[in-house]
């Protein structure tokens, strides 16, 4: 047990030792139940959208609440049409609420014009699209670094080439998408998503297309980049043993948005992991 009056050791060195210490640990416990403010990455609040029909309006999305902590992983799930891809590219600022807000790292994109969106979008969001929608004209390389080179990132060539190793591509660098099959051009789409090192990624469907083998690879390197880059991860998936890898779950169903699952650690995993640090 770590107390206040630790903090008031005589000697100056074990002050210092017993403050590290002490961050340790509300860093840890923060983890599970003492989120601040400041590690808010993704809120939104009465969020609803609709469309205009002919002869009627069509609710997509009820009114939704939902905040999303930083280095989270977490995945939308919910029936066919009942507006996962809608909900997403709101909270990613390609679309726009009806109503509501959405802060996205503090920014309200729900005041934003496309011009501010796609700032914001460049410097803090990946995408990966439901439909890979690589540039067919352009080689997997410049598709990968074309996000960098519209953020005006230094060496996107060299992030470029070090991002298709680890999804396994190098040797496909200057392969057209038609070149490619459907698991490629999806690490392609992976690879592209994480070329500005997003804060938040996007995945709508990501292993939708592929089979289960595929499908278990990119996911281990979707979780393996979401973790080496400390990126908050929110993907759409059909597949409930890759919304299970994921922290938190929430579920869609007719644009109405509900809390499914959050992981929570046992007392014991928790006590283990303090006495670690
Ligand atoms: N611009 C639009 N005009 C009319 N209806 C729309 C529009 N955009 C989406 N929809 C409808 O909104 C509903 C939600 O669509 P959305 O693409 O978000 O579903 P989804 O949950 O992603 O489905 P899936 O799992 O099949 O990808 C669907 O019924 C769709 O037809
Ligand atoms: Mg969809």
């Amino acid at each position: 047990m770590v107390c206040l009056d630790m903090l008031l050791a005589n000697d100056e060195e074990e002050v210092v030792v017993n403050v590290i210490k002490l961050k340790n640990i509300k860093i840890k416990m923060g983890c599970l139940f003492m989120k601040s403010d400041s590690e808010i990455i993704l809120k939104i609040s009465a969020l609803t959208k609709s469309v205009q029909l002919e002869d009627k309006t069509l609710e997509l999305l009820q009114p939704i609440d939902l905040t999303v902590n930083s280095g989270e992983t977490l995945a939308i799930v919910g029936s066919s049409g009942s507006g996962k891809t809608t909900l997403l590219s709101i909270l990613a600022g390609l679309d726009l609420p009806t109503s509501g807000e959405v802060y996205l790292k503090n920014h309200p994109l729900h005041q934003f014009n496309e011009e501010q969106r796609s700032q914001v979008r460049a410097n803090h969001v990946g995408f990966i699209f439901q439909q890979f929608l690589l540039i067919s004209s352009l080689t997997a390389l410049e598709n990968v670094m074309l996000p960098a080179e519209l953020a005006n990132l230094p060496d996107a060539k060299e992030l470029g080439l070090a991002l298709l190793e680890q999804v396994g591509l190098a040797e496909r660098a200057e392969h057209y998408p038609s070149q490619l099959s459907g698991g490629e051009q999806q690490r392609v789409a992976i690879a592209r998503a994480f070329i500005t090192k997003p804060d938040v990624l996007f995945a709508d469907e990501p292993t939708g297309n592929l089979d289960t083998k595929t499908g278990i690879h990119i996911a281990d390197l979707l979780f393996e980049l979401n973790e080496k880059l400390d990126t908050t991860l929110i993907l759409v998936t059909h597949d409930p043993k890759l919304a299970m890898r994921c922290q938190r779950q929430v579920e869609m169903d007719s644009g109405v948005l509900q809390e499914k699952y959050t992981q929570t650690k046992s007392t014991n995993e928790f006590i283990a992991d303090m006495k670690v640090g």
